[in-house]
């Protein structure tokens, strides 16, 4: 599907950490435009890693836009999944880069959604103890999110995104119109992202978010530049002041700790990252009321909302028990203590502990019986 013409200068969102510092471009026909890779370090070689799925729409294009900075641009397919999102796959980065003769200044160009960004990151920040990489988030999830500060990992069969590094990207670049080509439930889910800085950060934006929620999952390019934009604000101010996630960072992981039980409870790839988050975020409601933080119409407002975006707002019936099991592998928790991200008052979020009776009641009023 061709891209919509540029019509109008990026917008841009700066990530500010000293040296680490980057640029977020956000707009549309970027991919092609050799403009928006100027601040990409110079190098001999490039590898553009992608997927199957993602490599046949926009490879050719971000080649094109590299041919005048790079003496040679590889690209390497990666295949197609969550469930890829491990040691083996990783390796065939490291396979494409050894096997290409890459040296310490090739830069890594990750085309593609979170999965192969996590990945591509994390390669770039061990090959050769540390490459340059460039985020080209093609979903809308990973560029609200996972391109943006540095998170880089694969999963383990124990635990999801247990193995990892923070590695900062030298810039990230959002085409507005790759969104076009999602599938509907791949948008749903990165509205899940979108919907999360409300709650823990921003009420005005989760105004805005209630009255644009039809014009976004109709993709309507000035809605969801918007939220893109936003997203990322509110992404770097939080990076900008935790980039290691020793404190406030972790207030992005709302909905998670529920989330990623119910990810690798069902395995890998059965629900979709963002559904996990968006149905999380319903339980994390509940437990937030219960803790004292919001009210019955907030979590009531909240769930509506991540309904209509096209979300999951019931758990899967993996049981109280399971649930708990897989929550203690959350990176979160400390000693055996699973801790939750809870809305302490509408637009402000806090790391909390919650007794398991607490936790167990939600389950009981979240989870398909
Ligand atoms: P994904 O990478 O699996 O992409 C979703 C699907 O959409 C894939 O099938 C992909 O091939 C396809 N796709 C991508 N772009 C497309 C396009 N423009 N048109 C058509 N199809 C396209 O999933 P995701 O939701 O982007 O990312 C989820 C991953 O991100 C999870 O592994 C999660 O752990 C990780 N994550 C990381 C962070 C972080 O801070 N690093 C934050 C949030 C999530
Ligand atoms: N997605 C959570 C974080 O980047 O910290």
């Amino acid at each position: 599907m061709p891209l919509p013409v540029l019509s109008a200068p990026p917008e841009r969102v700066d990530i500010q950490l000293g040296e680490r510092s980057y640029p977020i471009l956000i707009g549309a026909g970027l991919l092609d435009d050799p403009a928006s890779f100027a601040a990409t370090p110079a190098a001999a070689s490039a590898l553009i890693v992608s997927n199957t799925t993602v490599a046949p729409l926009y490879a050719q294009a971000l080649q094109t836009a590299l041919a005048n900075r790079f003496r040679t641009v590889h690209l390497l397919e990666l295949p197609d999944g969550e469930v890829y999102k491990n040691l083996e796959t990783l390796n065939l980065i490291f396979d494409a880069l050894l096997g290409h003769g890459s040296d310490r200044k090739t830069v890594l160009f990750a085309l593609g959604g979170g999965v192969v960004g996590d990945m591509t990151g994390f390669a770039a920040a061990s090959y050769m103890r540390g490459v340059p990489f460039v985020q080209v988030p093609t979903t809308l999830l990973a560029q609200v999110d996972s391109s943006v500060g540095g998170k880089t990992a694969i999963n383990h069969p124990l635990g999801k995104n247990m193995i990892g590094a923070f590695y900062q990207p030298q810039l990230v670049v959002c085409d507005l119109g790759t969104l076009q080509t999602l599938p509907p439930r791949e948008l749903s889910a990165g509205l899940a992202e979108v919907i999360k800085y409300g709650p823990i950060h921003d009420m005005a934006f989760l105004d805005w978010i209630e009255t644009n929620i039809d014009a976004l999952v109709a993709r309507d390019p000035a809605a969801l530049a918007y939220a893109v934009k936003r997203s990322c604000e509110i992404k770097a101010l939080v990076v900008g002041q935790d980039e290691r996630e020793m404190g406030l960072r972790a207030i992005l992981n709302f909905g998670h700790t529920f989330g990623h039980a119910i990810e690798s409870g069902l395995g890998y790839g059965e629900w979709l990252h963002g559904e996990a988050v968006g149905c999380g975020m319903v339980m994390a409601a509940h437990l937030s009321q219960r803790l004292g933080g919001v009210d019955a119409a907030f979590v009531e407002r909240l769930t509506r909302l991540i309904e209509r975006a096209g979300l999951p707002i019931v758990g899967p019936a993996l049981g109280a028990d399971r649930y708990l099991e897989l929550m203690r592998v959350d990176k979160k928790s400390e000693a055996g203590e699973i801790r939750f991200v809870v809305i302490d008052k509408p637009g402000s979020a806090a790391v909390s502990s919650a007794p398991d009776a607490l936790v167990r009641e939600v389950l009981a009023q979240c989870c398909a019986g």
